[in-house]
């Protein structure tokens, strides 16, 4: 069983021609709602591979938070810490594309109700997982009581230092592996608690190239295949999920990762963040023909 604890937000996406300027009305050319948050798109990644997937998560009392529960549950994820909270929103992502690319407005909302308490009512799930996989979108102590957890009942961690915060130095030494991309890698290595060691813990993924990881003293590459790119929204989170159900199976680091990339190159394929992201025999079969 994976345990992935982290954000759920709900992307309202309008794609315009151009960015507007402050003060300036602009006509987009399609607004649509989809389901988003790095924490709950790692979880459907990773229940779509078939992954055996408990997540901890808070939503609004809204429709949104509702939608979304309901969501998780169609995607076979089990969701009995996914509960509502009264006085904040679900969280939103408000994304807009331009020009080829996008910003976004995150409202955390009701992800700010993830507390060191919530955690600690899930501490039987947290210590029957194999995996616990965590991201950077809820607060920290809620992060550093799971790593706790985590650690105390000897259940692998995986971290996803996103969105870019520094990584507090004394979580290092219970983590396994961190899986930043470029330039979140380039930020954490700027740190100066970042210690060399810890270059083996990373793997990093480079976008179209494909992802890397630290073997007999040197970066491997594992390169991603080319695809049409219609949205790498969720790209990173499509890979973490993979990975985790790739180890979660027991295949070697390697295999995993050639996994997740495989599965991320697909995610980018189909509008949303979790547009796109394949079940196991869409996986299979991808692979199958890259042969
Ligand atoms: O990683 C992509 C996600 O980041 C989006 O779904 C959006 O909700 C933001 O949290
Ligand atoms: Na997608």
């Amino acid at each position: 069983m994976i345990t992935i604890i982290g954000s759920i937000n709900m992307d309202l996406v309008t794609s315009v021609e151009r960015f507007p300027k402050k003060g300036e009305t602009l006509r987009g050319s399609s607004f649509q709602t989809v389901f988003g948050g790095k924490g709950a798109n790692q979880a459907v990644s990773a229940a779509r591979l078939g992954g055996d997937i408990q997540f901890i998560g808070r939503v609004g009392e809204d429709d949104f938070g509702k939608r979304y529960i309901q969501h998780l549950n169609k995607e076979n994820i089990i969701t009995s810490n996914v509960k509502p909270v009264t006085h904040k929103s679900t969280g939103t992502a408000s994304i807009t594309i331009a020009e080829g690319d996008n910003v976004i407005l995150i409202v955390p909302g009701a992800n700010e109700a993830m507390t060191v308490e919530v955690i600690e009512q899930a501490k039987d799930v947290i210590s029957k997982s194999k995996i616990v996989l965590l991201q950077l979108e809820i607060p920290f102590p809620a992060i550093e009581k799971a790593i706790e957890i985590a650690r105390e009942e000897g259940v692998k961690i995986l971290l996803n230092p996103a969105p870019f915060y520094p990584i507090p130095a004394s979580w290092w030494d219970s983590l396994d592996y961190v899986t930043p991309n470029e330039h979140e890698a380039e930020q954490i290595r700027r740190d100066k608690h970042f210690h060399p060691n810890y270059e083996e813990k990373m793997i990093v993924t480079e976008g179209a190239k494909g992802a890397s990881y630290f073997e007999n003293g040197q970066r491997k590459l594992v390169s991603a295949p080319t695809v049409k790119v219609i949205d790498t929204t969720g790209a990173g989170d499509t890979f973490n999920g993979a990975l985790a159900v790739g180890l979660d199976t027991g295949l070697s680091l390697s295999k995993a990762i050639e996994q997740a990339v495989a599965a991320a190159s697909l995610s980018v394929t189909a509008f949303g963040a979790q547009g796109g992201m394949p079940i196991r025999e869409q996986l299979s079969r991808f692979l199958e023909g890259e042969e």
